[in-house]
């Protein structure tokens, strides 16, 4: 037994000398030492031996499995830099090349919108806070005036989900209820940015989703001046100080008075053109004081606590600013449109 173990030892070493591919030295390795190697089937038969044979056998054909394996290791180390020598010879690596440029991302033109809305009003004193884009019926439409029976829901046509009472926003208005019961009875100054989602035909001028950015005001004596006061100095920030705003009668349930907040038409200056629809005014936000129902749903007694709220369309301003003439390309992906505001 101890030669046909010397022997093994002396055919395996020999012939991995001579190996020179590490497909051949797998089959090399699975040959002797795999599970049916001849290797293993000798080391498996010494329990068969004689009981004095054994140590002997056994010691022996364990120094020769470690120094099969040694070889082993020490071959494919040989081969793995013999194959990187051949590559580094064969293949040739042009370092003049000039490298291929990462184009660096960039902000989409809604964001840069957005954060171009947060920084006018921080400088008025607004602190910018999210809310729940999935948000209940009980927060926005009936905590806000609206109830389940109210004709005004035709103005919001909503996506509802398959569980009742629960749909995607159709405004950031819900978020006013939310931030009044978190901050009652401090006074409030805070813009509620993000998206909303309405079921309506998608044109140029309405997506089925769009942002909005929410702002409200609350305190004692807060008056529609402080709104208008806002409202004037935010248009003139956004869009130049030569701008004329007008505040126009609406009507929004969760506001009283409403007002709606259109700014003469930067594209022909008022004089009329197809943007404005030849009236030379273009709508920008819906506003209003705080109707006393939702003052007192956010925990505020309306005789001692008044409140200004306006919701505008980040969407709707980029497209006047940057006289982009449809709503359909900010979320199309389409890169040729979004590169230009790189
Ligand atoms: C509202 O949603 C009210 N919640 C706004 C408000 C807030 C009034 C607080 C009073 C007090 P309205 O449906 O008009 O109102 O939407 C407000 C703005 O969102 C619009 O002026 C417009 O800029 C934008 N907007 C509305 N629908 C779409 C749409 N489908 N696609 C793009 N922008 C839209």
């Amino acid at each position: 037994m101890l030669e046909q173990l010397h022997k093994l030892e002396e055919a395996a070493l020999s012939e991995l000398q001579s190996l020179n591919s590490m497909e051949a030295l797998e089959k090399w390795r699975v040959a002797y030492l795999g599970r049916k190697g001849t290797l293993t089937s000798i080391l498996r038969s010494v329990g068969q031996l004689p009981t004095e044979e054994r140590p002997a056998v056994g010691q022996e054909a364990n120094r020769v499995k470690l120094a099969l394996e040694q070889a082993y290791d020490d071959k494919a180390k040989a081969l793995k830099q013999q194959e990187t020598l051949r590559l580094l010879e064969q293949e040739h690596m042009d370092v003049t090349l000039p490298g291929r440029r990462v184009e660096p991302g960039f902000l989409h033109v809604s964001t840069q919108t957005l954060r171009e809305i947060y920084a006018i009003l921080a400088e008025m004193g607004f602190q910018v806070m999210e809310t729940p884009e999935v948000e209940t019926d009980m927060n926005n439409f009936q905590l806000l005036n609206i109830p389940l029976y109210h004709p005004a829901r035709d103005m919001w046509s909503t996506f509802h989900t398959t569980r009742e009472g629960v749909l995607l926003r159709t405004h950031t208005s819900p978020g006013q209820i939310r931030v009044m019961r978190m901050y009652c009875p401090e006074p409030i100054r805070v813009i509620l940015p993000g998206k909303c989602y309405r079921y309506e035909a998608v044109t140029a001028r309405s997506e089925f989703m769009f942002h909005q950015v929410e702002g409200l005001a609350v305190g004692r004596h807060v008056t529609m001046g402080d709104l208008k006061g806002v409202l004037v100095n935010f248009a003139r920030r956004m869009f130049g100080a030569e701008r004329q705003v007008r505040f126009r009668c609406s009507h929004f349930p969760f506001t009283e008075p409403s007002a709606e907040v259109d700014m003469d038409c930067i594209v022909c200056g008022g004089k009329g053109c197809r943007v404005c629809k030849y009236t030379g005014w273009v709508e920008i936000l819906g506003s209003g004081m705080v109707h006393p129902y939702v003052l007192r749903n956010g925990g505020y007694d309306p005789s001692v606590y008044s409140g200004f709220a306006f919701g505008m369309g980040p969407e709707r301003i980029a497209m006047l600013k940057y006289r982009i003439d449809d709503i359909r390309y900010f979320f199309s992906n389409d890169l040729r449109f979004l590169q230009q505001f790189a």
